[in-house]
């Protein structure tokens, strides 16, 4: 028996977490049982056991929430010790470390005063090389530290991005290594960000969490002679950097050889929110890419062609005379084969050097673009592409899911869902990174996350921004605002409560259950879904109490094309959705043993129902609202009457248009509802509008909208043309779910029972689907061969399958690996 994946709130070996209520998970693997007979869960303070469950039948390794009373700045040891049913046994252990909770800070908040992009500097020294060191350590906008000119890590973009004014993540960073004997030196560059820059697309409209550039830190390094502690004071000093101009839209100027001022720092007062430790996991460099090809465009411009299109930016190594500019601009697409941003709006996503003839790499600090294509100007020509990196930036999530299948277009889509996905999980799930946006639109967010949870492990990820929403729902009595965190459009006040938006509050939480299974989320979580249901049910007027954003971007309008908010009826949506959120918040009080709530809950989704039907339906069972979005939703949520009626109707819509016309809340969920057969036609068609014409196009991450751009490869006239948008990447929730047939069940979340219903189709051939399950590895494949349909399923220990297989049969499936060939032509299949 091994035991892997130990994580405590779902993090692996967090150092300088917010711990408080902290949960235990682990996976059992290469074992001769089937199921986890028993455990034991121990922690340790140095060779103490200060915690010990004793063997017990009932600790969970999806996770198990432990009453610890958690000291500041503490690594603890922790050790499971599983016993399978066949009597086999196994042991592992790992770490966790607290960070500065609640206890008061030996540093104060110091800034460079009105100067902006500086840095902070401390010089000290040190009897001896430290046994350990740690750095605690925020600011704001956004910072990097240097220990004695090396990065103290390599995360970047921190501290990351949340409502500054409810809480400030601070980092912890282990620097032992870096530190040495005698004189030592810390380095805080700070720069841009959001809390003082402009983060909105009114181009007026900012984040205005803190006036100044700021930081915060302590330094404790233990050594046999005692420990040195060193706080942010006014015995730090500024310097000017060679940054002259940051900000997330623009980008970077830098002029390395610049003539440096410097000052003493000043104490100043802290920022409004209070320090508190980090939720998620760092913003890193997960991948590093080189540039596909260089292109001379018909206009003459030198471009690079990352053969992708990618988040974050690039380093290059710098070989130019003193005094010269040297300009990349970062684009998405080539319009008539030349260089073009005209997507971006007001974004300028470029970065300048104005170089002082010194070699060396350079890469900006504060910024990330979304692009493809890199627009060089004043380089040397020949340009050498072997100078340049790309540098792909992203959460570091872990990838849990992939699918090979026999369809090439199938599988770019696959590729290009990961790719918006891995471009707009920078800490924040956002809708789009190249353009003056890159917010965390709640609706996005919500009808991605059950594709994102397949596609790599975000609970934490998700924790993070489910905390950042209940702070800012505590401000708007239970609402959610368009965008979280959200402080945007001050002169026009609080806006949100949008429907399908806001219902991320109850979406997010629930998906999360069904994918990780572990209670302590659901419980951290249903105070949203509470706030949320509340808000709206004390808002009978809610269609037109807000704005409302609607079935997004649908295709159903096509007689008003510059109209964004499809034809489904707002109010139609509002009693979808309030009876949707209602449901998951009577399922997760139910879960969590709140009756009252559940009762609550369930007489509101009850009163909605009623209204729904009673206003859309007609008494003979007919769906009034008639677009395909109206149909999706009504199936999805079980709402329809009679719903083979309303199938019926669906298929019909879809006959008559020839495609899909569904926008953002009717897409997610639309194959689901078909047919296999129309689903497949659906999915596989490469005109426009659908999935593949995209593919088709050259696209290689998932566009804003079916027609981002036109058959010339040009943006349409539409306006706002994100190439890397992950909403509609939603289908690949499909393509897991049914093509490959994999689906959690809400009674036994956390793939402890999962549903295995695969939906083969001759015209895909075959499909590999892969998926690091909180259980451990599943595999579900399919082939059509010569002798037949072959299916397999590999299940982990813990776990099983409620198994349906094309030609109906039904079956319970345990760990282990398990095969079945049927005939051509089984029933089903086709
Ligand atoms: C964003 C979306 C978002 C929408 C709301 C857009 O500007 O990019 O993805 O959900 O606004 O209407």
């Amino acid at each position: 028996m091994q035991i892997s994946h130990l994580s405590v709130n779902h993090l692996r070996s967090p150092l300088g977490y917010d711990l408080r209520e902290p949960s235990f998970s682990w996976i059992v693997g290469e074992s001769v049982s089937e199921r986890q007979e028993k455990a034991r869960l121990q922690v340790f303070l140095g060779s103490d056991c200060i915690y010990d469950t004793g063997i017990s039948a009932s600790l969970d390794s999806l996770g198990t929430e432990l009453p610890l009373r958690l000291q500041p700045r503490t690594r603890y040891r922790w050790q499971v010790t599983v016993w399978g049913e066949k009597g086999d046994c196994g042991e592992a252990e790992s770490f966790f470390e607290t960070g500065k909770m609640e206890e008061a800070w030996v540093g104060q908040w110091i800034s460079p005063g009105e100067r902006r992009n500086a840095v902070l500097e401390k010089r000290f020294t040190l009897a001896e090389v430290p046994e350990s060191a740690r750095i605690y350590i925020t600011g704001l906008g956004l910072y990097r530290l240097f220990v004695n000119g090396s990065p103290a890590s390599d995360e970047v973009l921190t501290p990351g991005l949340n409502a500054y004014d409810r809480w400030v993540q601070v980092q912890t960073f282990d620097v032992g290594r870096l530190l040495q004997k005698g004189e030592n030196k810390l380095e805080i560059w700070l720069g841009g960000g959001i809390s003082r820059g402009r983060f909105s697309f009114t181009a007026s409209d900012g984040y205005e969490y803190c006036p100044y550039d700021c930081a915060i830190a302590e330094l404790r390094a233990v050594s046999a002679g005692g420990e040195t502690v060193i706080g942010t004071d006014e015995s730090w000093r500024w310097r000017t950097s060679p940054i002259v101009e940051s900000s997330i839209y623009n980008g970077e100027v830098w002029e390395p050889g610049r003539e440096t001022e410097s000052g003493e720092a000043l104490a100043c007062s802290p920022p409004v929110g209070p320090l508190r430790d980090r939720l998620s996991p760092p913003v890193k460099v997960v991948m590093e890419r080189k540039p596909l090809r260089l292109i001379r465009t018909p206009r003459g411009e030198t471009v690079l062609d990352m053969g992708q299109n990618m988040v974050g930016w690039l380093r290059f190594r710098v070989h130019a005379p003193r005094g010269r500019t040297l300009k990349l601009q970062f684009g998405e697409q080539l319009e008539n084969g030349c260089f073009s941003r005209a997507n971006l709006r007001t974004a300028q996503a470029a970065f300048t050097w104005r170089s002082d003839g010194v070699s060396r790499l350079a890469e900006p600090f504060f910024t990330w673009y979304g692009f493809r294509y890199v627009l060089l100007e004043g380089f040397d020509e020949p340009v050498d592409p072997e100078d340049f990196t790309g540098c792909v930036v992203c959460s570091e999530l872990e990838e849990t899911g992939s699918i090979t299948t026999g369809h090439k277009g199938l599988n770019r889509l696959v590729e290009n869902v990961l790719w918006s996905q891995r471009g707009n999980f920078l800490d924040v799930p956002t809708d789009c990174p190249q353009r003056d946006e890159r917010e965390g639109w709640t609706g996005d967010a919500q009808v991605f996350a059950d594709t994102a949870c397949y596609n790599m492990d975000c609970a934490s990820f998700f924790t993070k921004y489910m905390a950042d929403m209940w702070e800012e729902q505590q401000k708007a009595d239970g609402c959610v605002p368009y965008v979280v965190p959200f402080a945007r459009n001050r002169s026009r006040g609080f806006e949100g409560g949008a429907v399908g938006w806001g219902d991320a509050a109850a979406v997010i939480p629930w998906t999360l259950w069904l994918h990780y299974g572990d209670k302590t989320l659901l419980k951290r979580q249903l105070p949203n879904m509470q706030a949320w249901m509340e808000w709206v049910a004390a808002r009978p007027d809610w269609p037109t109490a807000c704005r409302h954003f609607g079935d997004w971007l649908a295709l159903d309008r096509p007689e008003e094309p510059a109209e964004r908010v499809g034809k489904t009826d707002v109010s139609f949506l509002c009693l979808c959705y309030a009876y949707y959120s209602a449901e998951l918040s009577a399922h997760a009080a139910l879960v969590l043993g709140d009756r009252t709530l559940a009762h609550r809950a369930q007489t509101l989704a009850g009163v909605y129902q009623s209204r729904l039907r009673e206003a859309y339906f007609s008494p003979k069972g007919e769906l009034l609202c008639q677009t395909q979005t109206a149909c999706v939703l009504a199936l999805h949520l079980r709402l329809a009457p009679d719903p083979e009626k309303t199938r019926k109707l669906l298929c019909r819509l879809v006959r008559e248009a020839g495609h899909l016309t569904t926008g953002f809340l009717g897409t997610p969920w639309l194959l689901a509802e078909l047919p296999k057969e129309e689903a497949y036609r659906l999915l596989l068609r490469e005109e426009y509008p659908s999935w593949l014409y995209e593919v088709k196009l050259g696209a290689t991450t998932i566009w804003e909208r079916w027609n981002s751009l036109t058959e010339d490869g040009c943006f349409s006239e539409t306006g706002m043309n994100s190439l890397n948008h992950y909403a509609y990447g939603s289908v690949a929730a499909w393509l897991y779910g049914y093509m490959c047939g994999l689906r959690p069940l809400a009674e036994t979340p956390g793939f402890r029972r999962f549903r295995w219903e695969p939906q083969p189709d001759t015209r895909v051939g075959f499909i590999q689907c892969r998926l690091r399950s909180p259980l451990g590895e599943i595999r579900s494949e399919w082939r059509y061969e010569e002798t037949g349909l072959s299916l397999s399923l590999s299940v982990p220990f813990g776990s099983e399958a409620q198994a349906r297989l094309p030609d109906g049969r039904e079956a319970l499936l345990g760990p282990g690996e398990h095969r079945f060939l049927l005939p051509i032509g089984t029933p089903g299949k086709e």
